[in-house]
């Protein structure tokens, strides 16, 4: 082989080795940021703490909504065209890990869950990808807690008060939220009896508003209602529900999860709603610090925590500035 033609064959080799490099040493770090319920406000304050992640540590963050599992593939095959080195993910149906961990590998991206957990094709956790979620059943119990005391507060004959358990059982933390209300409504004295399920066919607060209508028609007999959901969402379709049939603040008590623009709204109203309090988390620790986590695992080969668990602290209408500005909100 001549000179000239060595030459150029080396040359194609090294531009062949480049273009198929997975990202170079010194790559600007890009995370993806995907989530399946872009419109609800708790998703919009996650990916805000993640820009201020990005701005503090001058990575690029890619925002992504993806509402079913077309979407989430399409994604992550964006996300490695744009030279994202990771992403982390609240999936539109959890069903979808071993996808989601297979193009994730395949397109070697660095993959962390938030919010939703994902499972294997038997249903269990897929342990091997970090997780951040909150503390479901805890949680779950807060809601219950408080919704008992306000039944004892109010001097309600826990006989003539309904319960309505707005369901979606197919996402395993919606489930262990609304099992840990349950408990904790047992517990505090309600008659398990009086707690009805209102399954959501989706988890927003027009499908919780259908299937809360339902569950409060089809049980007449009662002159008080509480309320309780995977999130805010949830309980403000049965609120809005319950006052379709005419039951207002006096006779309903809602607790929500989240504390976000969703409850923050309701709270703001001048008269107060049956949507009582929610039990805030914290979207800070869920979107900051993932991000800050997956930057640190890119940029530095640290892994990052396989659980993290958050808590949270009921806030009313009453207390929901003082208590957001101690959790840092
Ligand atoms: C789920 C819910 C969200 C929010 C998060 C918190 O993803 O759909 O509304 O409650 O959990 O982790």
């Amino acid at each position: 082989m001549n000179r000239t033609l060595t030459q150029i064959f080396r040359a194609a080799a090294v531009a062949l080795a480049l273009a198929s490099a997975p990202a170079f040493a010194d790559d600007p770090v890009k995370i993806g940021f995907v989530v399946k319920q872009p419109e609800e406000p708790w998703f919009r304050d996650e990916w805000r703490f993640a820009e201020q992640a990005a701005k503090e540590k001058g990575f690029v963050l890619v925002k992504i909504g993806a509402e079913n599992g077309d979407k989430v593939l399409n994604a992550i095959d964006n996300l490695k065209v744009q030279h994202a080195q990771g992403f982390i993910i609240c999936a539109p149906d959890v069903k979808l890990g071993p996808s989601i961990v297979a193009k994730a590998r395949i397109n070697r991206l660095k993959l962390m869950t938030v919010d939703d957990r994902l499972v294997d094709g038997s249903g269990k956790p897929i342990e091997g990808v970090p997780y951040t979620g909150i503390s479901a059943i805890n949680i779950g119990k807060q809601v219950g807690q408080a919704l008992a005391e306000q039944i004892k507060a109010r001097g309600w004959n826990p006989a003539e008060v309904g319960a309505l358990r707005v369901s979606f059982d197919q996402l395993p933390t919606a489930r262990d939220r609304t099992d840990g209300a349950v408990e904790a409504l047992i517990a505090g004295g309600l008659p398990k009896a009086n707690i009805f399920n209102a399954p959501q066919a989706k988890s927003d607060t027009e499908n919780a508003f259908n299937a809360a209508s339902i569950a409060i028609t089809q049980h007449p007999q009662f002159k008080h209602w509480v309320a309780f959901g995977m999130n805010d969402e949830a309980v403000l379709g049965a609120v809005r529900a319950a006052e379709g049939r005419g039951i207002n603040a006096a006779n309903m008590v809602g607790v929500g999860i989240g504390g976000s623009n969703s409850a923050l709204n309701e709270f703001a109203k001048p008269q107060p709603t049956g949507f009582f309090g929610s039990i805030l988390i914290s979207p800070k620790r869920h979107g900051y610090d993932t991000s800050l986590q997956m930057y640190d695992w890119i940029k530095n080969g640290k892994e990052p925590p396989m659980i993290t668990l958050t808590d949270g602290r009921l806030i009313t209408r009453d207390n929901a500035g003082d208590i957001r500005k101690t959790m840092g909100l």
